[in-house]
């Protein structure tokens, strides 16, 4: 009796729980059908329309003084740039008063922290350190989703081989693996464990696709590739974000093959929802749908409008093209409204996932707020991985680290003391923070210096123009010092959206005011800060170069704690540094040619220039250390493998300086022969080992088919069999240690 109770028992128990994972499971689906059924065609239109508040304009504005009336009538499904708690409630309470009371979606360009700034997202990829990179993307989730933001436009994962393009600043720089393991870890960081959790926002993988491509290094270019390239350089790191669980895409500007992306059925459609089965929602780049007229791709809005929703753009921000022309398509019959109805619940899952019907003010809470934004851990996160994103291109005769007690430091240059410079392109206002709340470059040597040393400033120059005015005056207070510190580069304006530049010199008499100040005699390290790899000729003969990029709040005591020694210099170049403009585009992983030029002497009939080196100034991978690192001992277990075999590929580093450090191993392969010519070198793994001096460390890779596979004549990602070099480098040049192995059916 008892064993027939207990059956029952369990019987029941399990019917009952079925049943509630049941409920639970079609819970949301469930909720966007309760009230999918009940929206009519404009409240469904409403929710692919959003509107920018009125912070900041990162695009072109339409004056529309009636939002408020359209929220109210449910005609809204977004708002980007609102910022603040305060002002983001008063807009949620508008959209409750709507008949179905759907909760707003709040966006932001949230793509280096909110109130915390972290280093421009190039320099932190020149830290190769994942874990901080997710740590830095989190704590701006952390930030803004208390301020009640729920979705960042970011990361921006476009490959690009062009400095002169200013949004290089925004991206991981050129690479496709590091780039790819960068996508995948900022949207980790920003989604954190999943969504709706409080802290979590939903992170946005843009500009899909190629627009980092633009002819020119020209932003909103045209974009012309195979779709070979296209698929082997370009859409990886848009995969990556997929599998990394991204919620939602944001399409790109530029034409790709001679379509507008944000028309782009074979990007959005075939590749991006088909093929990978993305289930998150699309939005168009501010205004892209209207642009598409511009284009020459279609005729006028109502044409733009069929053509975005048809190939697969679910929210039209900024355009209002689906506001004015969406209704009148489907009363045409010119489209199905499945096609609504589909971008639609693609955006109210989010809503529901966000938890934003079950509480449309969640994100809002000014405690919340108040906490997240004052975490007094948050600045010593942005100073650590600031220090992490600095990379040491020249030290001669071991200048660096300084003495903290060194007597006299001469402090010059226009960028000692400036604030909102530190903080790069993408920052964000936050209501009631001061936006100046950065520690100086100034500040930092102030904060790091002792009692024992003298610390003398002169700004020298501007930025721009051709004052040497200031020369007098800097070269007096070096001649005072035993060592000089320049801080030279752009403004933070200089490099960002719509910020292409023809020539990526060093702007202005800033060079020309290094070069009295070498004359002096006096030992002279530079800080080059900028958005993007710069060309420059008298850097070359300072003593000491660090290239300190945009580093954020923390920038001056990250810069401080590496010309000390309290860090010691670990990044590694994202990205070609060219000689000069004229080499771009110029990438380590390029083909070999027919006519490879062996070197810089000899121009007789090969692939070189008669008036320049073809070599950069640096390479993809270059950084130097306060210490050296020995490569030793590679062993391969084995030479041959099958397609589903491996190949273990262990070494030894040893720190053979005298100061602690980290070194950043990279792993990179080269297919000899391929049906598609392989590149003369691909970077295929890395890894970031801390090595005490003194201290050696075994290290293993693994090769799998994966790390050997490219993309076929058909776009079949395939790996041939055939003979590869394996090269184990501090950088794509630097190659310490080599190995072949071979791959056999
Ligand atoms: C801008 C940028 C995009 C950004 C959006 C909202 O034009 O291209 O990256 O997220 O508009 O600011």
């Amino acid at each position: 009796m008892m064993k027939f109770n207990l059956i029952s028992f369990v019987l029941c128990f399990s019917i009952v729980s079925l049943n509630i994972v049941a409920a639970q499971k079609k819970t949301i689906n469930e909720k966007i059908d309760s009230v999918f059924r009940l929206m009519t065609l404009e409240e469904k239109i409403g929710q692919l329309n959003q509107y920018n508040d009125d912070w900041r304009a990162t695009g072109p504005t339409t004056v529309d003084n009636d939002k408020v009336n359209q929220i109210r009538k449910g005609q809204v499904g977004s708002l980007l740039n609102s910022l603040g708690t305060e002002r983001i409630k008063s807009w949620q309470n508008i959209a409750m008063e709507s008949r179905l009371k759907i909760p707003l979606l709040f966006g932001q360009d949230v793509v280096h922290g909110y109130k915390t700034t972290f280093p421009i997202p190039l320099a932190e990829a020149a830290s190769w350190d994942l874990e901080a990179m997710e740590l830095s993307a989190r704590i701006a989730a952390i930030e803004a989703s208390a301020a009640g933001i729920n979705w960042t436009f970011a990361p921006m994962v476009d490959i690009t081989r062009d400095p002169r393009w200013g949004r290089v600043m925004e991206g991981a720089g050129e690479d496709t693996y590091l780039g790819s393991k960068i996508a995948y870890t900022r949207i980790k960081g920003f989604q954190g464990k999943k969504l709706g959790e409080l802290n979590s926002l939903m992170a946005c993988a843009k500009h899909f696709a190629a627009y980092g491509a633009a002819i020119g290094g020209r932003d909103y270019n045209s974009v012309d590739m195979s779709d070979r390239m296209l698929w082997e350089t370009y859409l990886p790191p848009f995969k990556t974000a997929v599998d990394a669980g991204v919620a939602t895409f944001m399409n790109a500007f530029n034409d790709i093959n001679g379509v507008p992306a944000t028309g782009n059925k074979y990007l959005q459609r075939d590749i991006l929802k088909g093929k990978w089965a993305f289930k998150g929602f699309v939005v168009s780049d501010w205004g892209s749908i209207g642009e598409m007229v511009n284009h020459g791709n279609v005729k006028n809005d109502y044409e733009a409008a069929l053509s975005a929703i048809t190939a697969g753009s679910d929210m039209d921000m900024e355009s209002r093209n689906y506001k004015n022309n969406l209704a009148k398509l489907v009363k045409d019959k010119k489209i199905p409204i499945a096609l609504i109805d589909d971008a639609v619940k693609r955006i109210l899952k989010k809503k529901f996932e966000l938890g934003l019907f079950d509480d449309p003010f969640r994100y809002c809470n000014a405690e919340r707020e108040q906490a997240a934004l004052n975490n007094p851990d948050h600045p010593k996160v942005a100073r650590a991985i600031a220090a992490k994103s600095i990379v040491l291109l020249k030290n001669q005769d071991q200048l660096l680290p300084l003495s903290k007690n060194t007597k006299t430091i001469a402090f010059i240059g226009p960028l000692v003391k400036s604030l909102r410079q530190n903080k790069g392109f993408w920052d964000v206002d936050v209501p009631g923070v001061d936006s100046n709340f950065i520690v100086s470059q100034w500040e930092g040597l102030q904060n790091k210096i002792s009692g024992n040393t003298t610390l003398l400033y002169a700004k020298g120059c501007d930025i721009e123009g051709n004052n040497t005015e200031g020369f007098t005056e800097a070269v007096e207070i070096a001649k005072q010092s035993d060592v000089v510190i320049l801080s030279i580069g752009e403004r933070r304006d200089m490099s960002g959206e719509a910020k292409s530049r023809s020539n990526i010199n060093i702007p202005g008499v800033q060079e020309d005011l290094l070069k009295v100040l070498l004359a002096t005699g006096k030992p002279v390290v530079v800080l080059i800060n900028a958005g993007r790899p710069l060309v420059f000729t008298t850097v070359n003969d300072a003593h000491a170069i660090l290239y300190t990029w945009w580093l954020g709040s923390e920038a001056g005591n990250a810069i401080a704690d590496v010309l000390f020694g309290d860090y010691n210099p670990s990044a590694k170049l994202p990205i070609t540094f060219p000689l000069s403009v004229g080499q771009i585009p110029i990438y380590y992983n390029h083909f070999n040619t027919g006519r490879p030029a062996k070197n810089d002497n000899n121009h007789n009939y090969n692939s070189s220039y008669t008036d320049l080196s073809i070599y950069p100034k640096y390479e993809f991978g270059f950084g130097l250390s306060y210490t050296t690192f020995e490569y030793s001992d590679i062993h391969l277990s084995k030479k041959k493998m099958k397609i589903n075999e491996k190949i273990e590929v262990s070494l030894t580093i040893a720190n053979t300086g005298k100061y602690n450090g980290e070194e950043i191993v990279q792993l990179y392969i080269r297919d000899k022969v391929g049906s598609i010519i392989r590149p003369v070198k691909e970077l295929k793994d890395f890894t970031k080992i801390k090595l005490n001096a003194g201290e050696s460390k075994p290290i293993k890779f693994y090769i799998d088919k994966e790390k050997i596979s490219f993309y076929n004549q058909k776009l079949q990602w395939q790996a041939e069999p055939g003979e590869f070099e394996l090269m184990i480098g501090a950088s794509s040049s630097d190659i310490r240690l080599r190995g072949e192995f071979e791959l056999i059916r």
